[in-house]
């Protein structure tokens, strides 16, 4: 297995190999080099911080990049006053994209105190050449660049960044590789997420995804189940399998597989004890899934179903393929096949040409299934996207009043889904020492509520039986049992 090779042991005076992997596991030792001579110079090993910007897809990219890091003898810190710092961008609203410009002022800062720094960019966000002309023209003191395809040549870049005084980028368009066995540093020792697939399909009409991070690739089971395989030997208990529409999981295999049946070959590995999945989309959503779900000891008893929006005109406008009628068709099976699960999900309000009446229908699905939590966002216009060139953009103090009124709904009908599990037992995964109560720590349940409960950090990756005795509106106090 690659990732517990020994660096050392590669001659990096040999021949470039010209097979991934072993590519990059080259590069890897080369980076040591320089590593081990920065150590020498400066009394201290190099300090890494990579900063997440995005979503759970976004999240492990960075545990990739910390496992590459921390492999050629990067320290880790938290701070950016730091000799290398990594943001792993995200795009999918405007905001994301303001908000990077913004912090990469403050970096420029702390470089020009720290004259070994080296600034890095990647992430979704980089996916769009306007961005990177942008980063060209206007901060020239970024020195590495690259994108979401092409993130398993992190060393190799790495590693030519070292070597050069000017902006090193490479941003691919497309991949249909996947490379496996690349050195990963997961954040929890007894969780992590599992990438099933990649890019998507679907061309939402408002989302950037499909433009940025390519066509759907599906990772071949054997390679997904191996990884699941690993991780529980190394301690880990749940998994979050990844993917943007999990629900066409395996159509563009070999050997075409559907998700539901890759979700029963991972509930057969021993030891594994949770199974959790994002995101799915109602369209692909299978009766298949539903039962296997039903059947299933170890998937959670919780489903994101992405609703955007209750319009059914709205929802062709967004190419949603689902109509309003459909979606809550969908909702109320799985409600009635698997009564203790927790529905989340995604909704945009004031996508162009959404009237109050449109809104009308998203606040009646919501009222009608009830979620136990929902994202709401405002609409953000994606240059590049066909909603961005429809007309009827709708006015920003519209938007804003519907927004509030949406979230007031959401939260009331959530505070009030919560309660229905006051006073049940249940099983925590506890997850870390609670942030503001001394003696308390915070786990989750199955359904992904989050639960406080006394104990200490030696419960942290334990499951632990508790009976909820308090529902405080997003969260519950628990007590062993
Ligand atoms: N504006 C607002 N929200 C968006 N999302 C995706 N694109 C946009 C956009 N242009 C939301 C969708 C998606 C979630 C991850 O982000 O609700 O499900
Ligand atoms: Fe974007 Fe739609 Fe793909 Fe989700 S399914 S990533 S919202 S295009």
């Amino acid at each position: 297995m690659y990732s517990e090779i020994n660096l050392d042991k590669i001659d990096t005076a040999s021949a470039l190999p010209a097979e991934e992997p072993a590519r990059q596991y080259y590069f890897m030792a080369k980076c040591r080099e320089w590593v081990r001579d920065f150590e020498q110079k400066n009394g201290h090993l190099p300090r890494a911080c990579v900063v997440n910007m995005g979503c759970q897809m976004n999240a492990r990219d960075s545990e990739k990049l910390r496992g590459i890091l921390r492999k050629i003898g990067y320290a880790e810190t938290d701070s950016e006053e730091a000799d290398f710092v990594i943001y792993n961008t995200c795009t999918v609203r405007e905001n994301a994209n303001l908000k990077v410009y913004g912090r990469l002022g403050v970096l420029h800062g702390y470089k020009k105190k720290n004259p070994h720094m080296k600034i890095a960019l990647c992430g979704c966000m980089m996916q769009e050449p306007s961005v990177v002309e942008k980063l060209k023209k206007s901060y020239r003191f970024v020195d590495l660049i690259f994108g979401t395809h092409n993130i398993f040549r992190f060393a190799e870049l790495l590693f030519t960044a070292f070597l050069s005084d000017r902006i090193v980028i490479d941003i691919w368009k497309e991949t249909d590789q996947i490379v496996e066995d690349l050195p990963v540093e997961r954040k929890y020792p007894f969780k992590s997420g599992v990438n099933i697939m990649f890019g998507c399909n679907n061309f939402c009409s408002y989302c950037i995804v499909p433009y940025v991070r390519g066509r759907e690739r599906s990772r071949e089971a054997k390679d997904i189940l191996q990884e699941i395989e690993r991780l529980v030997k190394d301690g880990v208990s749940e998994i979050m399998l990844l993917g943007q529409n999990v629900n066409s999981y395996g159509k563009n295999l070999s050997d075409p597989m559907t998700f539901a049946q890759l979700l029963q070959e991972v509930e057969k590995i021993e030891g594994l004890e949770r199974i959790r999945f994002m995101t799915s989309h109602p369209k692909d959503l299978s009766e298949e899934l539903i039962q296997v779900m039903a059947g299933s000891r170890k998937i959670c008893r919780h489903l994101h179903l992405p609703l955007q929006s209750g319009s059914t005109g709205i929802l062709k406008a967004m190419n949603r393929r689902y109509t309003k009628e459909q979606y809550v068709e969908l909702a109320g099976k799985i409600k009635k096949a698997i009564p203790d699960i927790a529905l989340t999900t995604d909704i945009i309000v004031g996508f162009p040409g959404e009237t109050e009446e449109d809104f009308q229908e998203t606040l009646d699905v919501v009222r009608t299934v009830r979620y136990d939590s929902a994202f709401t966002f405002i609409y953000s216009r994606r240059t590049g996207t066909p909603a961005a060139a429809m007309e009827d953009q709708v006015p920003e103090d519209v938007v804003k009043n519907r927004f509030d009124r949406l979230l007031k709904e959401v939260q009331d009908i959530s505070r009030e889904m919560a309660e229905r599990f006051t006073g049940t037992q249940q099983t925590v995964l506890v997850e870390e020492p609670n942030r503001q109560m001394d003696g308390y720590v915070t786990g989750r349940l199955s359904n992904n509520h989050v639960v406080h409960l006394p104990g200490d950090a030696s419960l942290i990756g334990k499951f632990v039986n508790i009976r909820l005795e308090e529902c405080r509106g997003f969260y519950y106090m628990g007590r062993p049992v």
